[in-house]
Order: structure tokens, then sequence, then C-alpha cells
């Protein structure tokens, strides 16, 4: 059998990319690496001659764009394209995880101040802002009374875009000094990471330790459901441990998992390569079912890629 083809999606090479390249090739597959800036999708092209194209591009927006592009042109995605849409949208998560009955920190969405408010107040304090769309921690915010939200909110009116529009609030869990983050690969939790900080919010972005802990059963099913009311793929789960039980807190499109290799001895793009090569191998058998012939001369996604 050829080998599959598959499209490496990307800007700014992390050493992720580089990994995920060597862990393909080692698991057979032929990378085509797309420069996504010399990209270019026009709707009379027709489909590019590969059997999944990873995207593995920084930004959420550009990340979604090209997912809707390449399924357009139908390649199979990872992530698909309403994945990275849920995904990238903490108020979206947030609705996918309660429709799926997934446990979550109790989360809420209001646009006003006053009924911002009483969210905070049915919730208890302290509460937690975000911005629906971020990450790194950035803009995240604890506010132990009512002043502290009228205030954060007011600079979210005057100085935010219409984004920052849409208040999401969610109960504050007095976690142990740190977050769990489960490695989902399609239908499978990897590995698993325990990132420890003094700062409340336990982003390695902000000084966050990672340490790995083992994948329980436990860990396994919530990491799994949480995967699967998004749409599944290759995604990081974030859990919050409450008195309660573990709650997801956000679900990561974009793995970074250099710093976690090491921690928890798991060969993380060894174990994502290998599956991305089967879906691949899936996604060309689909191809081929559906093939036409203009399909099968199509040119190269690859073109204008870097190597
Ligand atoms: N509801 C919460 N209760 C307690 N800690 C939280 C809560 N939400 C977020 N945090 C902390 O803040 C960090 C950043 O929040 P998160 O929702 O993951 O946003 P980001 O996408 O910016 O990483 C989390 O890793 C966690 O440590
Ligand atoms: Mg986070």
């Amino acid at each position: 059998m050829t080998p599959v083809r598959i499209a490496l999606v990307h800007d700014r090479l992390r050493p992720e990319e580089k990994m995920l390249r060597a862990a393909l090739e080692t698991a057979g597959a032929e990378v085509h690496p797309v420069y996504a800036p010399d990209w270019t999708w026009d709707s009379d092209d027709v489909a590019p001659e590969v059997d999944l194209a990873l995207i593995r591009t920084l930004s959420h927006a550009r990340t979604l764009a090209l997912a809707r592009a390449l399924e357009a042109q139908g390649v199979r995605t990872v992530n698909a394209a309403h994945v990275v849409d849920v995904c990238g949208d903490k108020a979206a998560t947030s609705a996918a995880l309660a429709a799926a009955g997934v446990p979550q920190p109790r989360s809420g969405v209001a646009f006003s101040v006053d009924a911002t408010l009483r969210l905070c107040e049915a919730f208890g304090w302290p509460v937690v802002l975000k911005p629906t769309i971020g990450s790194w921690g950035r803009m995240v915010a604890r506010a132990h009374d009512a002043e502290t939200v009228e205030a954060l909110l007011e600079h979210k009116q005057v100085l935010g875009g219409p984004q920052h529009q849409t208040f999401y609030v969610q109960e504050h869990v007095d976690k142990p000094g740190r977050d769990l983050r489960v490695f989902v690969v399609g239908e499978r939790a990897i590995a698993a990471i325990a990132r420890e900080s003094d700062d409340w919010r336990t982003n390695t972005a902000r000084g966050a330790v990672a340490r790995g802990v083992p994948v329980t059963p436990e860990l396994e099913a919530i990491a799994t459901a949480a995967a699967r009311a998004v749409g599944g793929g290759l995604l990081a789960v974030d859990l919050l441990e409450s008195a309660r039980g573990p709650r997801v807190g956000e679900i990561n499109h974009g793995l970074e998992f250099r710093n976690s290799i090491e921690p928890t001895g798991v060969d993380i793009p060894a174990e994502i390569a290998d599956w991305l090569v089967r879906e691949a191998e899936r996604g060309r058998a689909r191809r081929l079912d559906g093939a036409t012939p203009e399909a099968a001369a199509a040119p190269d996604v690859a073109t204008g890629a870097s190597s």
C-alpha cells in the first residue's frame, strides 16, 4: 500500500510540529508541510490529494478558517472545523458539556452588568470571569465582590471589541493548587499531567510546573466524555478537582505537549501520529470511494509549502 499523505499545516514551527512531523514519518506517512501564510483557498479549487490535514496553526481564527476551507474541499481535518469552533469558545464549550451532561464548574453567560451580577449571586463568591475566546490565562479574573465585577465589565464594555460583550462567568472551584490535563487522542486518554502553581491560574504560560499523573478510570471517563461532547479529535481536557469530583474547566484544540512527554513517560507525538495515520487511511478509503477522474488529477495541497 502506498503511504498515506498528510498535510501538516503550520505557521510558527514549534517543537510540537517538528516532533509530529518526525513521528508521522516514522509511522509511515508522507508528510506535506503547508505554510499557512503562503496558503490560499479558492472556492473553485478542486480537492487536494491528501488523505488528511493536521492543522497546527496558532491562532484560533486562522485554524478555524483553514479547517472550514479544507473540509469544503472534502479533506478530513484534525481537528474538525466544528470541534475547533466549539473548543475555541468557552461559552460554546460550556453549552456542549451541559448538553452532554458532562460535569463542569457552574457556568453562565449574560450580556448586561445586572444580569451578570445575578449569575454571580446565584453561583456564590468568588466568581471567575473569562473572555469566551482566549488562552494562557489572559484576562481570566477572579472577583470576590460585585464592585470588582462591575469594574471588570466596565473595562470590557468600554475597551473590549464585540467578542468581549458576551460575559462568561463561572463558579470558582477551590482546587488544590493545581489542575489536571488529560490528553485525548481519538477515543483514548493517553496521558495526564497535573499543573502546579502558586498562582490560582495554573497555566504553564504563568509558570505552572507539569507533573505526570496516572490516567485513572475516573479521569479517563470524564476526559473522553468531554472530548466526545465537543466532537472528538486531538484534545487536551483540563479538569478542576472540586469537592464534588473533577469538573471540565476547558478543552484545548491546539495541543501543546512538549513539556508533558518527560513527566508522563508517554511518547505523545508517537501516539498522535499512529492515530493520525489510521484516520488518514480511513479518510483515503472514503475519498477513493467518492473519487471522480477530476479529483484524481487534482493539484497538490502542498503547493507553496515550506519544508
Ligand atoms: N472556575 C474556576 N475555578 C478555579 N480556577 C479556575 C477556574 N477557571 C479557571 N481557573 C484557573 O485559571 C486557569 C486559566 O483558565 P482557563 O479557563 O483554562 O483559561 P485559558 O484558556 O486562558 O487557559 C485554569 O488553568 C485554572 O487554573
Ligand atoms: Mg487553560
